[in-house]
């Protein structure tokens, strides 16, 4: 008989390994994997592009249903696009990164964006690996392993800056800091650890052995331990 599919969902700030540990948790257990940051930022690139002032939470409210957001969930090769364009590269810009928690924190965004995640999320024949900052408390309450990673600032800076080629470590850590501030403290599921995940401190682990952690601790959920 074929294994129910499985639901892990994995929270964190960012610079945790999050990204990197779900991707490889996904392809190592055959499993789909869904960026959810992605797709708030592919929402925030379609909002810069079309002219919405993202520092008005009625503008962005009113346009919250108008761009068609896809995500390819192969952890080997996902994918964004917004209305039939590529998008990868442009979520990625300083300018998506610093208005993100301002669009992704407007309520009809959030609606928009976590029934997207339960489509996709339900239709894993195998099961899913979904990345984010509210997965286990609000978007797949009921996911089969909830896990929530964390770092000392400095690891999670110097991770980002890394990343980032050329990036002030100092400038990084302030902006992350900042970024992580607005997405703890705003009112509509805000970055939370779940009661029921399981909390991995990532800050002196290398990225493999966060990968091994969560492998395992899948496994054993599969086993029924
Ligand atoms: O993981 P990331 O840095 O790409 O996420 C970008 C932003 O998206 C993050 O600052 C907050 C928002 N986000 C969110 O509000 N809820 C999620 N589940 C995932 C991301």
């Amino acid at each position: 008989p074929t294994a129910p599919a499985v639901i892990v969902a994995i929270d964190g700030p960012s610079g945790t390994g999050k990204s990197s540990t779900s991707k490889a948790v996904a392809a190592q257990l055959g499993l789909s994997y869904l960026d959810t940051g992605a797709q708030y930022r592919a929402i925030t690139w379609w909002m810069v592009t079309n002219g919405i002032d993202t520092d008005d939470p009625h503008e962005i409210a009113a346009a919250a249903g108008k761009p068609e957001i896809v995500s390819g969930t192969d952890p080997a090769a996902p994918t964004i696009t917004v209305d039939g364009t590529d998008v990868a590269g442009p979520i990625r810009t300083q300018e998506v990164t610093a208005k993100v928690s301002a669009v992704s924190a407007v309520p009809e965004v959030r609606t928009r964006i976590t029934e997207l995640q339960r489509t996709i999320a339900a239709g894993a024949p195998l099961g899913i690996v979904v990345e984010g900052r509210d997965i286990g408390t609000t978007v797949l309450p009921d996911a089969d392993l909830k896990i929530f990673l964390t770092a000392s600032a400095e690891a999670r800076a110097a991770r980002r800056s890394g990343e980032l080629k050329g990036a002030d470590v100092n400038v990084t850590r302030e902006a992350l800091i900042k970024r992580d501030a607005a997405d703890s403290s705003r009112k509509t599921s805000p970055l939370a650890k779940a009661e029921d995940a399981v909390e991995v401190d990532t800050t002196d682990l290398t990225l493999e052995q966060v990968i091994e952690c969560v492998v395992t601790l899948v496994e054993e959920k599969r086993a029924g331990k």
